[in-house]
Protein backbone atom coordinates (compact mmCIF):
# COMPACT_ATOMS: atom_id res chain seq x y z
CA UNK A 1 0.00 0.00 0.00
CA UNK A 2 1.39 3.66 -1.15
CA UNK A 3 2.01 5.66 2.22
CA UNK A 4 0.75 9.16 1.43
CA UNK A 5 3.78 11.62 2.12
CA UNK A 6 2.95 14.69 3.70
CA UNK A 7 3.52 17.91 1.83
CA UNK A 8 5.95 19.72 3.72
CA UNK A 9 3.51 23.17 3.19
CA UNK A 10 1.44 21.31 6.05
CA UNK A 11 4.31 21.11 8.06
CA UNK A 12 5.56 23.36 10.79
CA UNK A 13 9.04 25.48 10.00
CA UNK A 14 11.57 23.44 12.00
CA UNK A 15 12.30 25.33 14.72
CA UNK A 16 15.39 27.82 15.30
CA UNK A 17 18.04 27.08 18.21
CA UNK A 18 16.40 28.18 20.95
CA UNK A 19 20.13 29.13 22.83
CA UNK A 20 20.21 29.79 26.95
CA UNK A 21 18.88 33.09 27.92
CA UNK A 22 20.31 33.30 31.47
CA UNK A 23 18.13 36.46 33.55
CA UNK A 24 18.68 40.10 32.80
CA UNK A 25 17.81 42.68 35.33
CA UNK A 26 16.85 45.38 33.08
CA UNK A 27 17.68 48.07 35.00
CA UNK A 28 16.29 51.54 33.82
CA UNK A 29 19.57 53.05 33.14
CA UNK A 30 19.81 50.98 30.36
CA UNK A 31 17.29 53.65 28.82
CA UNK A 32 18.36 56.32 30.31
CA UNK A 33 22.05 57.15 30.68
CA UNK A 34 24.45 58.57 28.46
CA UNK A 35 27.37 56.01 29.28
CA UNK A 36 25.52 53.13 28.30
CA UNK A 37 23.84 55.36 25.40
CA UNK A 38 27.50 56.08 23.93
CA UNK A 39 28.85 52.41 24.55
CA UNK A 40 25.62 50.68 22.70
CA UNK A 41 26.81 53.17 19.99
CA UNK A 42 30.43 52.36 20.27
CA UNK A 43 30.58 48.49 20.24
CA UNK A 44 27.02 47.62 18.93
CA UNK A 45 25.61 49.81 16.42
CA UNK A 46 28.96 49.75 14.57
CA UNK A 47 29.40 47.03 14.47
CA UNK A 48 26.20 45.21 13.33
CA UNK A 49 23.86 44.53 9.97
CA UNK A 50 21.09 47.60 9.66
CA UNK A 51 18.14 47.16 7.04
CA UNK A 52 18.47 50.63 5.82
CA UNK A 53 17.43 50.95 2.31
CA UNK A 54 15.07 49.72 -0.54
CA UNK A 55 16.30 48.32 -3.86
CA UNK A 56 13.58 49.78 -5.49
CA UNK A 57 13.94 53.73 -4.22
CA UNK A 58 17.38 53.52 -6.13
CA UNK A 59 16.66 51.67 -9.46
CA UNK A 60 19.16 53.44 -11.97
CA UNK A 61 22.42 54.13 -11.80
CA UNK A 62 23.53 57.81 -9.89
CA UNK A 63 19.77 57.31 -7.91
CA UNK A 64 20.71 57.74 -3.77
CA UNK A 65 19.38 57.03 -0.94
CA UNK A 66 20.40 59.05 2.17
CA UNK A 67 19.50 57.36 5.70
CA UNK A 68 20.05 58.50 9.19
CA UNK A 69 21.27 55.71 12.19
CA UNK A 70 21.75 57.70 15.24
CA UNK A 71 24.79 60.80 14.68
CA UNK A 72 25.85 58.79 11.43
CA UNK A 73 24.24 59.82 8.07
CA UNK A 74 24.83 56.87 5.01
CA UNK A 75 24.53 57.24 1.13
CA UNK A 76 23.37 54.33 -0.82
CA UNK A 77 23.99 54.44 -4.41
CA UNK A 78 23.33 52.70 -6.94
CA UNK A 79 26.26 51.44 -9.25
CA UNK A 80 26.63 51.28 -13.09
CA UNK A 81 27.02 47.55 -12.84
CA UNK A 82 23.44 47.43 -11.14
CA UNK A 83 25.08 47.29 -7.54
CA UNK A 84 24.74 49.34 -4.63
CA UNK A 85 27.67 51.01 -2.79
CA UNK A 86 27.09 52.49 0.55
CA UNK A 87 28.98 55.32 2.12
CA UNK A 88 29.53 57.94 4.77
CA UNK A 89 27.59 61.13 4.53
CA UNK A 90 30.84 62.96 4.98
CA UNK A 91 33.46 65.27 2.93
CA UNK A 92 36.76 64.29 2.92
CA UNK A 93 38.22 67.90 2.95
CA UNK A 94 36.73 69.38 5.98
CA UNK A 95 33.89 67.10 6.96
CA UNK A 96 30.67 68.75 5.31
CA UNK A 97 27.94 66.39 4.95
CA UNK A 98 27.26 65.83 1.20
CA UNK A 99 23.84 64.84 1.03
CA UNK A 100 20.78 66.83 2.31
CA UNK A 101 18.34 65.05 0.28
CA UNK A 102 16.28 61.57 1.48
CA UNK A 103 17.12 60.62 -1.62
CA UNK A 104 17.33 61.52 -5.70
CA UNK A 105 19.41 61.40 -8.53
CA UNK A 106 23.19 62.84 -8.84
CA UNK A 107 25.82 62.54 -11.53
CA UNK A 108 28.44 63.37 -9.20
CA UNK A 109 28.36 64.07 -5.49
CA UNK A 110 29.45 67.46 -5.15
CA UNK A 111 29.82 68.84 -1.88
CA UNK A 112 28.18 72.14 -0.97
CA UNK A 113 31.07 74.09 0.92
CA UNK A 114 34.24 73.42 -2.15
CA UNK A 115 32.64 71.77 -4.36
CA UNK A 116 35.15 68.53 -4.07
CA UNK A 117 33.17 65.88 -6.36
CA UNK A 118 32.81 62.65 -5.68
CA UNK A 119 31.72 59.98 -8.72
CA UNK A 120 29.64 57.19 -7.86
CA UNK A 121 31.69 54.83 -6.94
CA UNK A 122 33.22 57.17 -4.24
CA UNK A 123 35.69 58.10 -6.14
CA UNK A 124 37.42 61.80 -5.25
CA UNK A 125 36.83 63.50 -9.64
CA UNK A 126 37.65 67.00 -8.76
CA UNK A 127 38.99 69.84 -6.44
CA UNK A 128 39.27 73.14 -6.63
CA UNK A 129 42.96 74.76 -7.10
CA UNK A 130 44.54 71.05 -6.80
CA UNK A 131 48.20 72.58 -7.37
CA UNK A 132 47.54 74.18 -4.00
CA UNK A 133 47.73 71.63 -2.26
CA UNK A 134 51.69 71.24 -1.49
CA UNK A 135 50.89 67.67 0.07
CA UNK A 136 49.51 66.39 -3.36
CA UNK A 137 46.41 66.34 -4.99
CA UNK A 138 43.92 65.09 -2.83
CA UNK A 139 42.63 63.01 -5.92
CA UNK A 140 45.66 60.96 -5.83
CA UNK A 141 44.48 59.40 -2.72
CA UNK A 142 41.08 60.46 -1.18
CA UNK A 143 37.69 59.14 -2.17
CA UNK A 144 34.43 58.54 0.23
CA UNK A 145 34.79 56.09 3.19
CA UNK A 146 32.87 52.89 1.94
CA UNK A 147 30.39 51.11 4.42
CA UNK A 148 29.47 47.41 4.04
CA UNK A 149 26.87 47.07 1.60
CA UNK A 150 24.48 43.74 0.76
CA UNK A 151 21.04 43.71 -0.55
CA UNK A 152 18.12 41.17 0.79
CA UNK A 153 14.83 40.68 0.18
CA UNK A 154 14.88 44.22 -1.49
CA UNK A 155 16.06 46.15 1.23
CA UNK A 156 19.55 47.52 1.50
CA UNK A 157 21.63 46.73 4.86
CA UNK A 158 25.16 48.29 5.20
CA UNK A 159 27.32 47.66 8.43
CA UNK A 160 30.28 49.81 9.28
CA UNK A 161 32.27 47.15 10.40
CA UNK A 162 34.94 46.99 7.48
CA UNK A 163 35.58 43.23 8.68
CA UNK A 164 32.12 41.72 9.69
CA UNK A 165 30.74 38.61 8.81
CA UNK A 166 28.35 38.27 5.41
CA UNK A 167 25.14 38.80 5.89
CA UNK A 168 23.85 35.94 5.55
CA UNK A 169 26.03 34.79 7.76
CA UNK A 170 24.46 37.28 10.47
CA UNK A 171 20.65 36.47 9.60
CA UNK A 172 21.32 32.84 10.36
CA UNK A 173 18.06 31.71 9.72
CA UNK A 174 16.35 34.17 8.90
CA UNK A 175 17.86 34.28 5.55
CA UNK A 176 16.09 31.03 4.56
CA UNK A 177 12.67 32.13 6.50
CA UNK A 178 12.44 35.40 4.42
CA UNK A 179 13.40 33.58 1.14
CA UNK A 180 9.81 32.13 1.23
CA UNK A 181 7.92 35.06 0.79
CA UNK A 182 10.44 36.74 -1.50
CA UNK A 183 9.70 40.18 -1.11
CA UNK A 184 12.08 41.77 -3.22
CA UNK A 185 9.32 43.51 -5.57
CA UNK A 186 6.88 44.66 -2.85
CA UNK A 187 5.26 47.92 -2.64
CA UNK A 188 5.50 50.37 0.55
CA UNK A 189 1.65 50.49 0.67
CA UNK A 190 2.05 53.50 4.15
CA UNK A 191 4.97 54.82 5.59
CA UNK A 192 4.86 56.81 8.57
CA UNK A 193 7.74 57.78 11.07
CA UNK A 194 7.50 59.72 14.12
CA UNK A 195 10.14 60.73 16.79
CA UNK A 196 8.99 59.36 20.13
CA UNK A 197 10.14 60.14 23.63
CA UNK A 198 11.62 57.05 24.40
CA UNK A 199 15.08 54.81 24.54
CA UNK A 200 15.02 52.76 21.03
CA UNK A 201 14.80 49.54 23.43
CA UNK A 202 11.54 50.32 25.07
CA UNK A 203 9.88 49.42 21.43
CA UNK A 204 12.03 46.77 20.39
CA UNK A 205 11.42 44.99 23.92
CA UNK A 206 7.49 45.76 23.47
CA UNK A 207 7.68 43.88 19.75
CA UNK A 208 9.76 41.15 21.66
CA UNK A 209 6.67 39.74 23.35
CA UNK A 210 2.96 39.34 22.71
CA UNK A 211 2.06 39.21 26.58
CA UNK A 212 1.00 43.01 26.00
CA UNK A 213 -1.73 41.96 22.93
CA UNK A 214 -4.39 41.26 25.11
CA UNK A 215 -4.23 44.73 27.07
CA UNK A 216 -3.25 46.52 24.66
CA UNK A 217 -4.74 45.21 21.36
CA UNK A 218 -7.69 43.68 22.71
CA UNK A 219 -8.90 43.56 18.94
CA UNK A 220 -6.63 42.02 17.84
CA UNK A 221 -7.80 38.69 19.74
CA UNK A 222 -10.65 38.99 16.87
CA UNK A 223 -8.44 36.89 14.44
CA UNK A 224 -4.79 36.26 15.73
CA UNK A 225 -4.15 34.25 18.91
CA UNK A 226 -1.73 36.10 20.90
CA UNK A 227 -0.68 33.28 24.03
CA UNK A 228 0.53 30.41 24.74
CA UNK A 229 0.53 27.73 23.55
CA UNK A 230 -0.97 28.54 20.21
CA UNK A 231 2.02 30.89 19.64
CA UNK A 232 5.51 29.80 18.54
CA UNK A 233 8.51 31.38 19.71
CA UNK A 234 12.12 30.59 18.23
CA UNK A 235 15.29 32.54 19.03
CA UNK A 236 18.28 32.12 17.22
CA UNK A 237 22.05 32.40 17.99
CA UNK A 238 22.78 35.34 15.61
CA UNK A 239 20.35 37.33 18.15
CA UNK A 240 16.98 37.25 15.94
CA UNK A 241 13.47 36.00 16.90
CA UNK A 242 10.63 34.51 15.35
CA UNK A 243 6.74 35.00 16.73
CA UNK A 244 4.63 32.96 14.95
CA UNK A 245 0.90 33.91 16.29
CA UNK A 246 -1.84 31.75 14.60
CA UNK A 247 -4.12 33.62 12.62
CA UNK A 248 -7.63 33.12 10.80
CA UNK A 249 -9.40 32.27 13.58
CA UNK A 250 -10.49 34.17 16.91
CA UNK A 251 -8.47 33.73 19.63
CA UNK A 252 -8.54 31.61 22.52
CA UNK A 253 -8.64 34.35 24.75
CA UNK A 254 -10.96 36.07 22.77
CA UNK A 255 -13.45 38.05 25.98
CA UNK A 256 -17.15 36.39 25.12
CA UNK A 257 -15.67 34.40 22.08
CA UNK A 258 -15.17 32.51 20.46
CA UNK A 259 -16.83 34.78 17.72
CA UNK A 260 -16.40 35.01 14.70
CA UNK A 261 -16.40 39.26 13.99
CA UNK A 262 -14.37 41.05 11.74
CA UNK A 263 -11.94 41.34 10.26
CA UNK A 264 -12.38 37.45 10.17
CA UNK A 265 -15.73 37.61 8.68
CA UNK A 266 -14.49 39.56 6.05
CA UNK A 267 -11.51 37.55 5.43
CA UNK A 268 -14.05 34.83 5.30
CA UNK A 269 -15.84 36.47 2.64
CA UNK A 270 -12.61 37.16 0.69
CA UNK A 271 -11.75 33.46 0.32
CA UNK A 272 -15.85 32.82 -0.60
CA UNK A 273 -16.29 31.10 3.08
CA UNK A 274 -19.18 31.70 5.29
CA UNK A 275 -19.14 32.41 8.97
CA UNK A 276 -22.44 30.71 9.63
CA UNK A 277 -21.00 27.33 8.48
CA UNK A 278 -18.13 27.81 11.41
CA UNK A 279 -20.56 27.59 14.20
CA UNK A 280 -19.80 26.15 17.30
CA UNK A 281 -16.56 25.34 15.58
CA UNK A 282 -15.21 28.50 14.96
CA UNK A 283 -11.57 27.61 15.31
CA UNK A 284 -12.23 25.78 12.05
CA UNK A 285 -11.95 29.02 9.74
CA UNK A 286 -8.14 28.96 9.86
CA UNK A 287 -7.56 25.48 8.36
CA UNK A 288 -10.43 26.27 6.06
CA UNK A 289 -8.91 29.36 4.91
CA UNK A 290 -5.80 27.84 4.26
CA UNK A 291 -7.38 25.10 1.89
CA UNK A 292 -9.25 28.18 0.07
CA UNK A 293 -6.02 30.50 -0.28
CA UNK A 294 -4.54 27.11 -1.76
CA UNK A 295 -7.11 25.89 -3.83
CA UNK A 296 -8.22 29.66 -5.30
CA UNK A 297 -5.45 31.85 -4.74
CA UNK A 298 -3.42 30.92 -7.95
CA UNK A 299 -6.64 31.49 -9.50
CA UNK A 300 -6.35 34.86 -8.44
CA UNK A 301 -2.61 35.15 -9.59
CA UNK A 302 -1.16 34.41 -6.13
CA UNK A 303 1.98 32.63 -7.32
CA UNK A 304 3.93 32.90 -4.54
CA UNK A 305 1.26 30.85 -1.80
CA UNK A 306 2.94 27.83 -3.55
CA UNK A 307 6.27 28.39 -1.85
CA UNK A 308 4.77 29.47 1.57
CA UNK A 309 3.51 27.06 4.21
CA UNK A 310 0.15 26.65 5.41
CA UNK A 311 0.63 28.18 8.36
CA UNK A 312 2.26 31.18 6.36
CA UNK A 313 -0.90 31.94 4.79
CA UNK A 314 -2.77 32.25 8.19
CA UNK A 315 -0.28 32.87 10.87
CA UNK A 316 1.28 36.55 11.30
CA UNK A 317 5.03 35.74 11.20
CA UNK A 318 7.07 38.06 13.70
CA UNK A 319 10.71 38.59 13.45
CA UNK A 320 12.66 40.67 15.83
CA UNK A 321 15.88 41.38 13.59
CA UNK A 322 18.67 42.59 15.98
CA UNK A 323 18.85 44.94 16.94
CA UNK A 324 15.92 47.36 15.52
CA UNK A 325 14.21 46.11 13.31
CA UNK A 326 10.65 43.98 13.97
CA UNK A 327 9.20 42.69 10.90
CA UNK A 328 5.95 40.55 10.75
CA UNK A 329 4.70 38.98 7.51
CA UNK A 330 1.60 37.96 6.26
CA UNK A 331 0.89 35.96 3.18
CA UNK A 332 0.69 39.45 0.98
CA UNK A 333 2.35 41.97 3.25
CA UNK A 334 4.98 42.85 5.68
CA UNK A 335 5.08 44.89 7.83
CA UNK A 336 8.46 46.97 9.29
CA UNK A 337 8.78 48.52 11.89
CA UNK A 338 12.24 50.24 12.54
CA UNK A 339 13.75 52.14 15.55
CA UNK A 340 16.93 54.01 15.20
CA UNK A 341 18.68 56.36 18.03
CA UNK A 342 18.55 59.52 18.30
CA UNK A 343 21.97 61.68 17.62
CA UNK A 344 22.36 62.49 21.24
CA UNK A 345 19.45 61.68 24.02
CA UNK A 346 18.85 57.93 25.06
CA UNK A 347 15.08 59.12 25.71
CA UNK A 348 14.16 59.58 22.37
CA UNK A 349 14.20 57.57 19.02
CA UNK A 350 12.77 57.72 15.58
CA UNK A 351 10.07 54.74 15.05
CA UNK A 352 9.33 53.71 11.30
CA UNK A 353 6.19 51.90 10.66
CA UNK A 354 5.92 50.71 7.33
CA UNK A 355 4.09 48.50 5.24
CA UNK A 356 4.68 46.63 1.76
CA UNK A 357 2.33 44.59 -0.10
CA UNK A 358 2.71 42.03 -3.15
CA UNK A 359 2.53 42.71 -6.15
CA UNK A 360 -0.63 40.10 -6.69
CA UNK A 361 -2.45 41.59 -4.04
CA UNK A 362 -2.22 45.32 -6.13
CA UNK A 363 -3.17 43.56 -8.77
CA UNK A 364 -6.52 41.88 -7.35
CA UNK A 365 -7.36 44.96 -5.49
CA UNK A 366 -7.42 43.06 -2.39
CA UNK A 367 -5.23 43.55 0.96
CA UNK A 368 -5.83 41.36 4.14
CA UNK A 369 -9.59 41.36 4.57
CA UNK A 370 -10.41 44.70 2.79
CA UNK A 371 -10.18 46.42 -0.83
CA UNK A 372 -7.22 47.70 -1.74
CA UNK A 373 -6.68 50.90 -3.09
CA UNK A 374 -2.94 51.58 -4.41
CA UNK A 375 -1.93 55.08 -5.59
CA UNK A 376 1.60 54.33 -5.98
CA UNK A 377 5.12 54.13 -3.36
CA UNK A 378 3.98 55.86 -0.01
CA UNK A 379 6.72 58.61 0.61
CA UNK A 380 7.66 58.46 4.33
CA UNK A 381 5.11 61.52 6.50
CA UNK A 382 7.34 62.28 9.40
CA UNK A 383 5.72 63.23 12.60
CA UNK A 384 6.55 64.45 15.84
CA UNK A 385 4.68 61.69 18.34
CA UNK A 386 1.11 62.75 19.00
CA UNK A 387 1.16 65.33 16.14
CA UNK A 388 -1.15 63.17 14.17
CA UNK A 389 -2.98 59.46 14.37
CA UNK A 390 -0.27 56.81 12.84
CA UNK A 391 -2.76 53.63 12.72
CA UNK A 392 -4.96 52.22 15.84
CA UNK A 393 -2.20 49.00 16.24
CA UNK A 394 1.18 51.68 16.39
CA UNK A 395 -0.47 54.03 18.11
CA UNK A 396 -1.09 51.14 21.03
CA UNK A 397 2.00 50.54 21.26
CA UNK A 398 3.73 53.48 21.13
CA UNK A 399 1.28 55.44 23.69
CA UNK A 400 2.33 52.35 25.99
CA UNK A 401 6.42 52.80 24.90
CA UNK A 402 6.26 56.20 25.73
CA UNK A 403 4.71 56.03 29.36
CA UNK A 404 6.69 53.00 30.17
CA UNK A 405 9.92 55.41 29.96
CA UNK A 406 8.39 57.90 32.35
CA UNK A 407 8.50 55.02 34.97
CA UNK A 408 11.98 53.68 33.67
CA UNK A 409 13.35 57.03 34.63
CA UNK A 410 12.15 56.80 38.28
CA UNK A 411 14.80 55.98 41.48
CA UNK A 412 11.51 53.52 42.39
CA UNK A 413 11.60 50.80 39.25
CA UNK A 414 14.49 48.33 40.51
CA UNK A 415 14.28 46.40 37.54
CA UNK A 416 12.02 43.67 35.25
CA UNK A 417 10.35 40.64 36.25
CA UNK A 418 10.05 39.09 32.95
CA UNK A 419 7.20 36.30 32.09
CA UNK A 420 8.78 33.09 30.57
CA UNK A 421 7.44 34.59 27.15
CA UNK A 422 9.17 37.69 27.34
CA UNK A 423 12.26 35.62 27.42
CA UNK A 424 13.11 37.17 23.40
CA UNK A 425 13.95 40.26 25.58
CA UNK A 426 16.40 39.14 27.84
CA UNK A 427 17.92 37.73 25.19
CA UNK A 428 18.42 41.29 23.53
CA UNK A 429 19.49 42.67 26.26
CA UNK A 430 22.04 39.76 26.61
CA UNK A 431 23.06 40.18 23.42
CA UNK A 432 23.67 43.94 23.11
CA UNK A 433 25.81 42.96 26.51
CA UNK A 434 27.86 40.75 24.95
CA UNK A 435 28.64 43.62 21.98
CA UNK A 436 29.42 45.99 24.76
CA UNK A 437 32.05 43.65 26.45
CA UNK A 438 33.58 42.70 23.28
CA UNK A 439 32.17 38.80 22.71
CA UNK A 440 30.56 40.04 19.51
CA UNK A 441 31.06 40.54 16.94
CA UNK A 442 31.77 36.91 16.47
CA UNK A 443 34.16 35.13 13.71
CA UNK A 444 31.59 32.28 13.96
CA UNK A 445 28.29 31.84 15.50
CA UNK A 446 29.01 29.09 18.34
CA UNK A 447 26.87 30.68 21.60
S1 LIG B 1 34.14 70.41 3.14
FE1 LIG B 1 33.61 69.49 1.28
S2 LIG B 1 34.64 70.59 -0.23
FE2 LIG B 1 35.20 71.56 1.61
FE1 LIG C 1 1.82 45.75 20.16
Amino acid sequence: MATKVADWRSEQAPPWAQPEVPPHKMEGSRYTDRGFFADEWEHMWTNVWLLLGRESEIPEPGDFQVEDVGPESIIMVRQKDGSVKAFYNACQHRGSRLLFADKGHVDNIVCPYHSWTYAWDGELTYVQDPEDFSGGNPCDDLSLVEVACETFCGWVWVNMNPDCESLEEYLGPVWEDWQAWQPDGWRRMTAISAWVPCNWKVIQDNFCESYHLLTVHPQLTANIEEGVPWTRFDMSHEGHNRMVMQGGMPSHRQEGGPEIVSPLLEQLDMWELKADDFKGREFDTRRAIQQQMRSLGPKRGYAHYDRLRDERLTDPHHFNIFPNCSVTFAADSVLLQRMRPDPLDPQRCRFDHWVYVSPESIEAGIFRSGRLEFTGDAEVNMIEYGDAPMGMVPDQDIGTTAGQQLGLRSRGYRGARLADQESRIARLHHVIDEYISGERPRASNAD
